[in-house]
């Protein structure tokens, strides 16, 4: 079946963020304030409706982190993911960058499916990240969401 396209465009107003969805792809009310502040995010429409957003943020030289991605949960399982995340790799291209990364849970079966379609590959795993860094265990998928598995794409 033939979804509609998102239109996907750079957030101009930070105050306009759509916190909720940015929530959905990580928990941390201070994190994603610190994405917003140092990074840019995109905000992705069907109909004039958000469905999808992301955020874009530099990390060292030649290097950006996408950083929550996250698609409205009625708009799920039509492609706009895999589009927010294509979307994200040419931007970071064409800012000029070198390196794009990402990071996702060992239990995230969907994303790590997802970024490695969009051409990432998987670097290394930072062992016990979410044990150390969230105050409660998170569980996904019938598992303990434990590692953080990280992915990286030459631009
Ligand atoms: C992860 C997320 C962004 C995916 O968005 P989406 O729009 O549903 O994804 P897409 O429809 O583009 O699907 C992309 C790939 O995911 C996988 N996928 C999608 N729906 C799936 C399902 N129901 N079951 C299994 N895999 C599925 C497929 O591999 C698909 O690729 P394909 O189209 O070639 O088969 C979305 O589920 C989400 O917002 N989750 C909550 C926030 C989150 O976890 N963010 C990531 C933080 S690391």
């Amino acid at each position: 079946m033939e979804y509609q396209q998102m239109s996907i465009e750079l957030l101009t107003d930070a105050g306009n963020a759509p916190l909720d969805l940015l929530y959905n792809a990580d928990p941390s009310v201070e994190a994603v304030a610190d994405y917003l502040k140092r990074g840019e995010c995109f905000v992705g429409k069907v109909d004039d409706e958000v469905a999808g957003v992301y955020v874009l943020l530099p990390t060292r030289p030649f290097t950006v982190e996408l950083v929550n991605v996250a698609v409205e949960w009625k708009f799920q399982g039509r492609g706009y993911g895999k589009q927010l995340v294509e979307h994200a790799v040419k931007q970071a291209r064409e800012r000029g960058y070198k390196t794009i990364e990402v990071g996702t849970g060992n239990c995230g079966m969907m994303q790590l499916a997802l970024y490695q379609k969009c051409g990432f590959s998987m670097t290394h795993i930072d062992v016990d990240f979410f044990r150390r860094h969230y105050p409660a265990p998170i569980f996904e998928n019938g598992m303990e969401c434990r590692h953080m598995v990280r992915l990286s794409q030459d631009l």
